[in-house]
């Protein structure tokens, strides 16, 4: 029998495995609302972290799963080039683990939030050799502790159909498509218990972009499947746009293709962009549940993500403030919690999905 969770999987003996009646791993198709519990994650920035108590009693009460949102990233660990800074990804880490919270890792390569140093690179072989041994170095000290990990973050461009496949940034520019499968390759030596993720944004509408976005993942999977190369996942950030609402078919489409080819799918950055909504607060409040229950209903219908997590939790600290600022002067609404740490709509409504 084939055994699904292997780390030497092979897009063949996956779909041998499905023609023989079997069920992929993971990822279990057609409930309506998934029948078990979906752990519920939050991203955790260190400012709050470590200032703000009611954060951290918030997440050890709601929490699943802890995200380090900013403190894996390669500006954190590796602003000097010559030493590693775990500093605060340990502070976060140590908190999860004490706490029984599952821990993912985000993310081991990534065109932006890179150290200068870094930028400036112009040999192949440096960069390919600096990308292995931080991979080594970091997915090395958390394993068995880091069970998921963000391998590669973005690297499908913003619109392929007019950009070409892939994200251009320094690793594509000087690696080329290998990029990927150096890091994947490098992860599985570097952590063989982790289970090994391909995350992007953009992937929950029904445009023609967001098609070809869906696509370029697709290929990327089933390329790395065909080198033998372990992937277990594909993570769906889901910044989601009020205005643009979800694509239910083109997801369902999506995550089942994913599912045949035994891979899971997590919800790894969820948030809503709620620049264009109106003013008045309950209002904007209740659309913005609106959308995280149509895209929860969406994907939970086409089978049970791993997990559901959020770009944090509270309002007072959440990107979309400022990368999506609003017309006039109120405040970004994007979370589960307000910026007085007291539940809103959104968080109901994950509630109901994660238990
Ligand atoms: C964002 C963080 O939330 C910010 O605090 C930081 O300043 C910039 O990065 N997609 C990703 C995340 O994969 O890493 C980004 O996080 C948001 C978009």
């Amino acid at each position: 029998m084939v055994n699904l969770t292997s780390n030497r999987l092979t897009r063949r003996c996956v779909l041998q495995g499905i023609a023989a009646g079997m069920v992929a791993n993971g990822f279990a198709t057609g409930g309506a609302i998934a029948a078990s519990k979906i752990p519920f994650g939050v991203a955790v920035h260190l400012d709050p972290f470590r200032q703000e108590p009611r954060f951290r009693n918030l997440l050890k009460k709601h929490a699943d799963l802890i995200v380090p949102m900013n403190a894996l990233k390669w500006a954190s660990l590796r602003y000097d080039r010559d030493k590693f800074d775990f500093t605060g990804a340990d502070e976060i880490i140590d908190f999860a683990l004490q706490h029984g919270k599952s821990i993912h890792g985000h993310a081991l390569l990534w065109y932006h939030a890179n150290p200068k140093w870094l930028d400036a690179i112009r040999s192949a072989r440096e960069l390919e050799r600096l990308l292995a041994q931080h991979i080594e170095q970091v997915a090395g000290r958390y394993e068995g502790k880091i069970a998921t990990w963000d391998v590669v973050n973005e690297v499908v461009a913003h619109d392929p159909l007019t950009q070409g496949k892939w994200r251009r940034g320094i690793w594509y520019d000087l690696l080329g498509p290998r990029h990927v499968e150096l890091a994947f390759a490098a992860a599985a030596r570097a952590a063989p218990s982790a289970r090994l993720f391909i995350n992007d944004y953009d992937l929950e509408d029904d445009s023609l972009r967001t098609e070809a976005r869906q696509t370029a993942i697709l290929q990327i999977v089933r390329r790395l499947q065909d080198k033998n190369i372990p992937i277990h996942g594909v993570g769906l950030q889901a910044h989601l746009y009020a205005e643009r609402g979800i694509g239910r078919e083109n997801l369902g489409k999506f995550v089942r293709s994913l599912d045949a080819l035994g891979l899971e799918v997590a919800v790894t950055e969820l948030d809503v962009i709620d620049w264009k909504l109106p003013a008045d607060r309950d209002r904007r409040d209740r659309a913005v549940a609106a959308t995280v229950r149509e895209f929860l209903e969406a994907l939970t219908s086409a089978g049970q993500p791993r997990n559901v997590t959020t770009w944090g939790l509270s309002d007072a600290n959440s990107w979309v403030k400022e990368t999506f600022p609003r017309q006039d002067s109120a405040i970004a609404r994007p979370l589960p919690f307000d910026a007085n740490w007291q539940p809103k709509p959104m968080f109901h409504e994950i509630k109901k999905f994660t238990g």
